[in-house]
């Protein structure tokens, strides 16, 4: 989707997508995750990827827990609001064209997904994926998994949270037969589903009758 399509909703405030108390599945499953991956010496110290971060609460969650946190988001007013609704005024400096907004271990760089290279962010060991690759129009999906590629190392754990469901178009974008076209870059692993179209009406009055949250645990080849 276009960054203005974006900026739009963030200036409107229909930012839907936006879970106040963060994600209820992220809370649930990271440990495991974590302990899957603690033989490569994976854990609570390793640092996070969050791709499309808007100003979502799993920074601070992931945060709390010990990890260095890294998101990327293109308005930067999202960013800036991340912050701001903390209480905090976080050190902003610019690197290889991109600006970065900085606190207390958690970063948010203010940036293109598909412009952000490793002399920005470093690579990672650790990805969360929750409303990114929804939000991507299918043609960028490819892109979207490149850039994951470029930015961690192999071996990588991704945490995935995608949507299927049955009205047209997005965001989000239904992700029908993601473990198909996101291997062999990751392979992914179905950990739980549910459908959570009664407990989202907007859905329901996009035409769906289904709506399947689905979260999937993923690893990078070694
Ligand atoms: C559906 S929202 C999800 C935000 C967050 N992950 C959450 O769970 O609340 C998608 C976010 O990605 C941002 N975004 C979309 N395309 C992007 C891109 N190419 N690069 C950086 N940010 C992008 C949008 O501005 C928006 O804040």
């Amino acid at each position: 989707m276009e960054q203005s399509f974006w900026r739009e909703r963030w200036d409107d405030g229909r930012i839907g997508f936006h879970e106040a108390l963060g994600n209820a599945l992220l809370r649930e499953h990271w440990p495991a995750l974590l302990a899957r991956h603690a033989a490569r010496g994976v854990d609570a110290r390793s640092r996070v990827l969050v791709p499309l971060c808007g100003k979502t609460h799993d920074l601070t969650w992931l945060r709390q827990l010990g990890h260095d946190v890294v998101g990327v988001e293109f308005v930067e007013t999202a960013a800036v609001a991340y912050f701001a609704e903390r209480g905090v005024a976080p050190r902003r400096f610019e690197r290889a064209g991109a600006v970065c907004y900085e606190h207390d271990g958690v970063s948010i760089w203010v940036a293109d997904f598909f412009a952000v290279t490793p002399e920005h962010v470093g690579t990672f060991d650790l990805i969360y994926d929750r409303a990114a690759l929804v939000a991507l129009a299918p043609e960028q999906r490819q892109g979207y998994i490149d850039r994951l590629v470029a930015l961690s190392n192999p071996g990588a754990a991704l945490f995935l949270i995608s949507f299927e469901h049955d009205f047209d178009g997005g965001p989000p974008f239904s992700t029908d037969g993601v473990e198909g076209w996101m291997a062999p870059a990751f392979a992914l692993e179905r950990r739980f589903s549910h459908d959570v179209i009664e407990a989202e009406p907007r859905f329901k009055e996009r035409g769906a009758s289904y709506m399947i949250e689905i979260a999937w645990f993923g690893a990078r080849p070694l």
